[in-house]
């Protein structure tokens, strides 16, 4: 577009906004997705003191939390209790469903309960930034005494049929105060549709549901109801499978899931802490009528990237066998320069993941070995672009996908030196046809069907058992 053009429609849709109401703002989410770019575009060109850093445009940013309550009696009583803590919400993952009709886009955040002071563990944001609890207040009202509440919330996923799934860990800190719990919302109606409450089988004391992604395998468009759920247990160190068809659930160990000890120190803008979390980041390959997808997967300490056939995955013998090596996940021999918390793919297979140091955002076309000569910078920012622990790739109304990243100055929050004096907490986002005009991520394969690196890793069938744990040996 003519900057000249583009600048004059700037100054006016500036100048409906209150300067000072900009300021507290920044980058409000105006009335549905076109005009937030816009105007996000023309923060960063003209708006003084907010140029925006790095490709991805600044949705949202924090220095505090702020929550609705329902009534000043409710929050009273939240502040009362230390069910609300002012500063202590530390948001993690994103979603975001972009409504047909004149309605706005929805962004969702998650607040896992880490501890207590956390009024709400799922929530919307606000065009002024503030959270309401999602489906409402009360059922984020939890704090442990109600199980069929939300109690705490890691990751959320939105799939095709236009689902949100809800992983609930059911943990404050550590204590197991409800059980887990897998919910799906409609998000047409905000009715819940679907709950999976999983065998005490399928986790263990440690165990911590926190990043579902959804394989919905229908053929036909409007067929729902073939769907899989796999979860990562990012401290119980396995994955869980639901079978949401049949509401039932199992759980798959391996050694992949586990973390590095040499991977467990993470240094971020000179700040270091230790953290020996497992499986976090996954991503699908996208559905293809008739074939197998993948899932890509590796632990928050480590710099290897797993991947297994999802066939391997929904193997119902797990139910009767949880231990039963899986056998044909298969680590690329090549590694991360970093460690990297959250991945998404895109709709042509291409991955994009965030690494620590130094914060940036990065691309692999899956049909390409997974090495360093194949990734490809997308945005890279000292500030901005800490500690990346929600990605999403999105679909929008207009078949375009976009690249939404919610960052966090997470090395604060563990070295317990967090302040709200400053921005901790960003949402980002960009169309990715803008974000890969000239990357080569996009480039390859030469032929025009989708291709995998992956396709070419044989199925090995090792010879040996793997139990992880002395109790699985010595309850034999
Ligand atoms: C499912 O797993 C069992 C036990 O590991 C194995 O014998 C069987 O061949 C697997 N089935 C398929 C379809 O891969
Ligand atoms: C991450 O990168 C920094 C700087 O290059 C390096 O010092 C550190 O060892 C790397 N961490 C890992 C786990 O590779």
């Amino acid at each position: 577009m003519e900057i000249y053009r583009q600048n004059r429609i700037c100054i006016s849709l500036l100048s409906q906004y209150d300067p000072h109401l900009l300021d507290i703002y920044k980058a409000e989410m105006g009335y549905g997705i076109e005009r937030f770019f816009l105007l996000s575009y023309c923060l960063a060109c003209c708006w003084p003191g907010f140029a925006a850093k790095g490709n991805l445009r600044i949705v949202n940013q924090w220095a505090e939390l702020k929550f609705e309550f329902p009534s000043p009696e409710a929050e009273q009583t939240a502040r009362a209790n230390e069910f609300y803590v002012p500063g202590a919400s530390v948001p993690i993952d994103i979603g975001v469903f972009h409504k047909k009709g004149p309605e706005k886009s929805v962004i969702f955040v998650t607040i896992p309960r880490f501890d207590t002071g956390r009024p709400v563990t799922l929530g919307t944001v606000g065009a002024d930034g503030i959270i309401r609890g999602y489906p409402d207040y009360e059922t984020n009202d939890n704090q442990g005494r109600n199980c069929d509440g939300l109690t705490s919330v890691f990751r959320v996923a939105i799939d095709r049929c236009d689902r949100l799934w809800v992983m609930d860990a059911g943990k404050i800190g550590d204590n197991a105060v409800c059980p887990p719990q897998l919910l799906a919302y409609n998000l047409k109606t905000n009715e819940l549709i679907y709950r999976h409450r999983p065998n005490p089988s399928t986790y263990i004391a440690t165990s911590l549901f926190i990043t579902p992604v959804v394989d919905v395998r229908g053929e036909d468009p409007n067929d729902c109801s073939d769907t899989f759920v796999y979860v990562a247990d990012v401290s119980g160190f396995g994955l869980l499978v639901v079978d949401v068809a049949n509401d039932r659930s199992w759980r798959i160990t391996e050694k992949r899931f586990y973390p590095f000890p040499s991977r467990g120190t993470f240094t971020i803008e000179g700040e270091s802490f230790d953290l020996m979390d497992g499986v976090l980041g996954m991503a699908l390959s996208p559905y293809l009528p008739g074939r197998d997808r993948f899932l890509y997967f590796h632990a928050l300490a480590s710099t290897t990237e797993n991947v297994v056939r999802t066939s391997v995955l929904r193997n119902d013998s797990f139910i009767h066998d949880p231990n039963a090596n899986p056998h044909s996940i298969h680590v690329f021999p090549e590694e991360r320069p970093n460690q990297s918390a959250a991945e998404a793919m895109d709709n042509k297979g291409i991955l994009y993941f965030g690494l620590m140091d130094p914060p940036s955002i990065w691309c692999w076309n899956s049909a390409t070995e997974y090495s360093r000569r194949n990734f490809h910078k997308i945005a890279i920012n000292r500030e901005t672009l800490q500690f990346a622990s929600g990605v999403k790739v999105v679909n929008n109304l207009k078949g375009e996908q976009e690249l939404w990243v919610l960052t966090s100055r997470f090395q604060k929050v563990m070295t317990g030196t967090i302040d709200s004096n400053s921005i901790n907490f960003r949402i980002q986002a960009e169309k990715l046809p803008i974000l890969l005009e000239n990357s080569p991520c996009k480039m390859p394969p030469k032929n025009n069907h989708i291709s995998y690196y992956a396709d070419n890793i044989p199925i090995k069938f090792p010879a040996y058992s793997s139990k992880y744990g002395a109790t699985s040996y010595l309850k034999r």
